[in-house]
């Protein structure tokens, strides 16, 4: 039987985030997003609670939480704010190849440091001739002795101006395509440099840098997987962290259809609240609709995650939907609120700036419908088998499955 039931400690760990949310963020979100600040003092709180980096094992310092309980948080807290919650997921997009390919000592000096500091990480795949064209990335690292020197440039990386380590993704073969691409860990230091803080639509309390390595050295040790591996490793760390994309953006609609459900029954024209015209409900039926159907498929991308299972398709499908189903909720929330929907004052314009990002970033919805005509087309959800998992999400699926067969 298929079970949407949430189990208590799920419940909690909602709650928990969702408090925060309201709390924390909410009242801060559009002064934020005004002023572009930095939400350190968020970020502080956050990671003291273990809303950051929860999905970390609890051997590295995390709280060892499932996918599903992380796309349970991120809904959460991009309800209260988009770019707030951007920021504080980041460090788990950074973290995912080094679970993917670090040997234990990296996990657990690089992790560790996460977790036993408010710190930051980037994940710098994006260049700016390479964006949904990985393969095409300059940025190349040599091999001198035991260690690798990495040059190139990397744009749009999200916590960029304030990581204190990097995963950078860099040819170490330049006539191999996708093939000819490796993965480290580097840690900042002064050949690293900061080149461009941008100034963004939308996401505005979230920090998006253009970074530069210079000559970068790195020991051997900090290759992630095997050289040469990387393209692979990128695309496996994207198919765990998609769905975590897809919860914020169901976030984001959530707070939309909220908003603009409570105005349609404030806000009276023609001698009654809006709510009473067709024309209104069934904007706000089909947000629901999305919002729901979103959240399901995000749940099932996530769940088949936790169960160990190969969710590439589910994943693209999640993080499209729920992008484009943000960008659609939104608009109509502006478009519900009239022109006051168009104004700095009302709260849905923002949400409308930020829903902008979940259709673009870890994949534009192009990307992602690539992805699911290959998998429908080729079989190859069906016909591949499991991915290659860490040792902790093979611990949990196998702790998952003995829990089934008792149940049963
Ligand atoms: N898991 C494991 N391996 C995979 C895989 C997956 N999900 N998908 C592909 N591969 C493997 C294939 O098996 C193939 O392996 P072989 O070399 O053994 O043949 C190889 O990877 C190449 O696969 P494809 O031929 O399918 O690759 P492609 O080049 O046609 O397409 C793509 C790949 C889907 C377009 C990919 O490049 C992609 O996802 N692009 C989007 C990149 C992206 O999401 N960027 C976002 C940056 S992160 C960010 O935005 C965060 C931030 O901070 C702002």
């Amino acid at each position: 039987m298929v079970d949407f039931t949430l189990t208590e400690q799920q419940e909690n760990i909602r709650e928990m985030a969702h408090d925060f949310a309201e709390k924390k963020i909410r009242p801060v979100a559009w002064d934020y997003d005004k002023d572009g600040t930095w939400p350190r003092e968020i970020i502080d709180k956050a990671w003291e609670l273990g809303l950051m980096n929860s999905r970390f094992p609890e051997r590295y310092g995390g709280v060892g939480a499932s996918n599903l309980d992380g796309c349970l948080i991120g809904e959460e807290l991009a309800w209260g704010c988009a770019g707030i919650a951007t920021t504080l997921g980041a460090n788990e997009l950074a973290a995912t190849p080094v679970l993917l390919g670090g040997s234990d000592q990296i996990k657990r000096t690089y992790l560790g440091r996460l977790t036993e500091a408010p710190r930051l990480a980037s994940f710098c795949l994006t260049e700016p001739g390479a964006g949904s064209d990985v393969s095409s990335m300059r940025t190349t690292a040599v091999k001198r002795g035991d260690k690798y020197v990495i040059n190139g440039s990397k744009c749009f990386i999200t916590n960029g101006g304030y990581a204190d380590w990097y995963t950078v993704y860099a040819k170490t073969d330049m006539d191999a395509g996708h093939r000819g691409i490796s993965a480290f860990v580097v840690p900042k230091d002064n050949t690293v440099s900061v080149d461009k803080h941008e100034d963004k639509m939308g996401l505005r309390a979230s920090n998006t840098a253009t970074i530069s390595f210079n000559d970068t050295e790195v020991p051997a040790a900090n290759l992630l997987g095997e050289e040469n591996h990387g393209f692979k490793l990128a695309m496996m760390t994207l198919d765990r962290t998609r769905p975590g994309v897809a919860s914020l953006a169901i976030g984001i609609a959530r707070a939309a259809f909220e908003f603009a459900t409570e105005y349609s029954k404030q806000r009276v024209q023609f001698g009654v609240p809006i709510a009473m015209h067709q024309a209104i409900q069934f904007m706000i039926a089909d947000m629901a609709t999305k919002v729901e159907a979103g959240r399901l498929l995000t749940w099932k991308s996530a769940a088949q995650l936790d169960a160990g299972e190969r969710n590439t398709l589910v994943s693209s499908h999640a993080k499209r939907f729920a992008a484009d189903s943000a960008m659609e909720v939104t608009t109509d929330a502006v478009q519900v609120y009239g022109g006051y929907g168009f104004i700095k004052d009302y709260p849905v314009e923002k949400l409308m700036r930020d829903a902008k990002i979940m259709q673009l970033y870890e994949g534009t919805s192009q990307i992602q419908r690539s992805v699911i005509a290959k998998e429908v087309l080729l079989g190859r959800n069906v016909d591949e088998p499991a991915p290659e998992q860490t040792p902790e999400e093979t611990e949990v699926a196998k702790q998952q499955s003995e829990t089934a067969a008792a149940v049963a």
